[in-house]
């Protein structure tokens, strides 16, 4: 049976009938906002490269919170830029550094929005590196013990889930393990399963987490772009070492990805929309080629569409203020 019987059409002739049998929503519980927290008193400043996004003192971030919280979004996700940069990342672990003081704040004001923090140590390197380097090379094992020192401090400070970014083998254990061990088995674990070696990140250094690589670059822990399955490898291994969310990053280049991933695993999923994602859309805004939010409207329900739960995006209130007035309307 075909045409003139089927008529494809006939369901989207309104947009009452096209919402009766949309496949996909986008609500602001699906969006993860991050933040950039810097050491010091009464800052907010807006981020150059980064346009609606703040750095923000300790002090400052309830505020902030408040706004994220009226809007529906779930979670914020907190990066740190500590004062002084080192080879060993002290302030990354340090239990007055500027994210565990943060948290702190957050979670005093008890706002009710999940606070997760990004654990990495390039951000507190001097060389800007993810973990230990000795004769240019990262050491895997060695930098472990710092990072998970680094998710314990963010969980005595109170956070709610910690993200480990390295792309180190054995971290999710490590991590599991020292959290365990010193009464936090509820503090939840977003791993970073899957971040590709991409060209995609370099605003996000540059002036988000104000970092510059001395030397080489991300490929020996990385993933390589060209590869699939070893990404379902990569979200294996984490799921086996206690992950509770795994995730994929960059997303819109690597839909293929999202959808194995959801498909192999049926895990909770994030997926990271990147600095240089958000910059591309920001550009054709600017250049009056797209209108923003129909732009990211698409992007994000093609996010969901291909398995995504959750969207951890630069451009989140402003997508949750657009969707709330979706709603009303
Ligand atoms: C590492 C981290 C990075 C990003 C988030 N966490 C950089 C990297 O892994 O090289 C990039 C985020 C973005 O570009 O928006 N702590
Ligand atoms: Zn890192």
């Amino acid at each position: 049976m075909s045409y003139p019987v089927h008529r494809m059409r006939r369901l989207r002739r309104t947009e009452s009938i096209r919402r009766m049998v949309r496949e996909t929503s986008l609500s602001p519980s699906n969006l993860i906002y991050p933040m950039f927290v810097v050491s010091g008193k009464g800052i907010r400043e807006e981020i150059k490269s980064l346009p609606g996004n703040y750095h923000v003192s300790p002090d400052m971030i309830v505020r902030e919170i408040s706004e994220i919280r009226k809007l529906g979004i779930s979670a914020v996700l907190l990066f740190g830029i500590p004062e002084k940069k080192d080879s060993l990342a002290t302030q990354a672990y340090s239990d007055d550094g500027v994210v565990q003081r943060a948290v702190q704040e957050i979670k005093e004001a008890d706002t009710g929005v999940v606070v997760i923090t990004d654990v990495c140590l390039c951000e507190y390197t001097d060389h800007g590196h993810c973990g230990i380097v000795k004769n240019g090379q990262l050491l895997n094992d060695e930098s472990l013990e710092l990072i998970s020192r680094v998710a314990l401090s963010h969980a005595r400070a109170g956070a709610d889930m910690v993200a480990p970014a390295a792309m180190l083998d054995g971290q999710i254990k490590a991590i599991r393990i020292i959290l365990d061990q010193n009464g936090f088995p509820d503090t939840a674990i977003m791993a970073y399963s899957v971040k590709y070696a991409s060209i995609l990140y370099d605003m996000f250094f540059k002036e988000g987490v104000k970092t510059v690589l001395k030397f080489g670059d991300k490929s020996t822990h990385q993933m390589d772009f060209s590869n699939s399955d070893e990404a379902m490898r990569e979200i294996m291994l984490d799921i086996e070492e206690g992950a509770d969310i795994i995730m994929v990053k960059p997303a819109l280049f690597y839909l293929d990805i999202v959808y194995r991933a959801k498909n192999e695993f049926k895990m909770p999923l994030a997926v990271y929309n990147v600095s240089g994602e958000f910059a591309m859309v920001k550009s054709m805004a600017r250049e009056g080629y797209a209108d923003e939010t129909s732009l990211c409207r698409e992007i994000f329900v093609s996010l969901r569409r291909a398995g995504a739960d959750l969207i951890i995006t630069y451009h989140a209130k402003e997508m949750a203020r657009e969707l709330l007035k979706f709603q009303q309307g």
